[in-house]
């Protein structure tokens, strides 16, 4: 707050790292495999698994913001709808260094909406502005500028009304978020799975173009159904950025082309990339971490090459097995190569 009561903008991320980041995923966005996207997409902004508040003031801290050094710039995102908790825990989150810190109101597990959260949230932008503010507030003291961010939906239900979603982003905005994720469509809170939700409710991206449009002071960022390079990129000229989830997730070499082709520097091999990791995974290792916790994500990253599946195959039954070290990632890349050999 200004001494004439005025609230202070909240600062933007910085402008680059928005153009590409990787959305927030539970069970799957943990630390292990946002620093094997970081390898593979240095610029990309980086988005942990929703964390509850009430989690992240109660609960343990050294495992739910578990964060590596190389990871950054990187968000955490925040489930909640008590503008105080969420403070609290805003707080929390800088002071382990997180670079931003984003409030879901997008996801519409039923779990989410019995602790009135998440997409329920899209029908209570006063209450979302009150926790935006309250954030934005307790971040102010923060060593550095920490944005505070929103992932919202288009609507709940049958909202259908443009008017309505922008109506929502404007009280948010009067609070002082100035950056948006849009998934660009509706969420269904009723009969629909979060799996569902992902897919069956139409996307409609011209309405996030349309926020842009009407509001250049905002940063806009497209999220929802981006399957590849080209359609990443037709968005970046309509938007500030383009957050890829599930393609990013079960692709992940397309980061390093995206990132490649967006900020520039040499293409890498898969295989260089993926023994880029070997120091973290040995670091790992040696503090008692099983493999399989860090290979799970990066079972990935042949898909669609020739000999992608056996790579898949080695590494999913070899990093299961007691005491697996780095000698199965090798037995994998060599399973590989051999079976590309074959296919050539
Ligand atoms: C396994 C999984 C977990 C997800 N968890 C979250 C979450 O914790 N927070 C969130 O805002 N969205 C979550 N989402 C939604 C994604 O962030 C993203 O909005 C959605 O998948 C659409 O983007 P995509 O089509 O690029 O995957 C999740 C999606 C998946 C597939």
């Amino acid at each position: 707050m200004t001494a004439s009561g005025q609230s202070l903008p909240d600062p933007l991320p910085d402008a680059a790292s928005l153009r590409l980041s990787v959305a927030p995923m539970m069970d799957w966005t943990d630390t292990h495999c946002r620093v094997f996207h970081r390898l593979l997409a240095p610029h990309a902004r980086l988005y942990t698994e929703m964390v509850h508040a009430n989690a992240v003031i109660h609960g343990d801290r050294a495992r739910l913001l578990a964060l590596d050094p190389v990871e950054h710039p990187v968000a955490l995102q925040l489930g909640g709808s008590e503008p105080e908790l969420l403070a609290q825990a805003a707080a929390i989150g800088a002071a382990h260094g997180f670079d931003e810190v984003n409030l879901n109101c997008g996801c519409p597990s039923d779990r989410v909406q019995a602790g009135r959260f998440g997409a329920c949230l899209m029908r209570e932008p006063a209450l979302v502005a009150d926790s935006v503010a309250a954030m934005i507030a307790a971040l102010a003291d923060a060593p550095g500028p920490v944005p505070v961010t929103v992932k919202c939906r288009l609507g709940v239900d049958d909202d259908h009304d443009y008017g309505r979603f922008r109506a929502f982003v404007d009280t948010i905005a009067d609070a002082g978020c100035r950056t948006f994720v849009v998934h660009a469509r509706n969420a269904w809170l009723q009969g629909l799975s979060p799996k569902e939700n992902r897919e069956v409710p139409p996307l409609r991206y011209d309405w996030a173009w349309r926020l842009k449009r009407e509001r250049p002071d905002l940063a806009v960022i497209v999220n929802g159904g981006i399957a590849d390079a080209d359609e990443a990129t037709a968005h970046l000229e309509r938007t500030d950025g383009a957050m890829l989830g599930r393609a990013a997730y079960h692709d992940p070499y397309l980061l390093h082309r995206l990132d490649v082709a967006w900020f520039g520097g040499v293409l890498q091999s898969r295989g260089e990339l993926l023994r880029a990791l070997r120091p973290y995974v040995e670091a790992q290792l040696a503090r008692g971490m099983a493999l399989k916790h860090i290979t799970r994500h990066v079972l990935g990253l042949f898909n669609g090459q020739p000999g992608g599946r056996r790579f898949r195959q080695v590494l999913s039954e070899g990093a299961h097995r007691p005491g697996a070290g780095w000698n199965v990632v090798e037995r994998a890349l060599a399973a590989t190569e051999s079976g590309r050999r074959a296919a050539a």
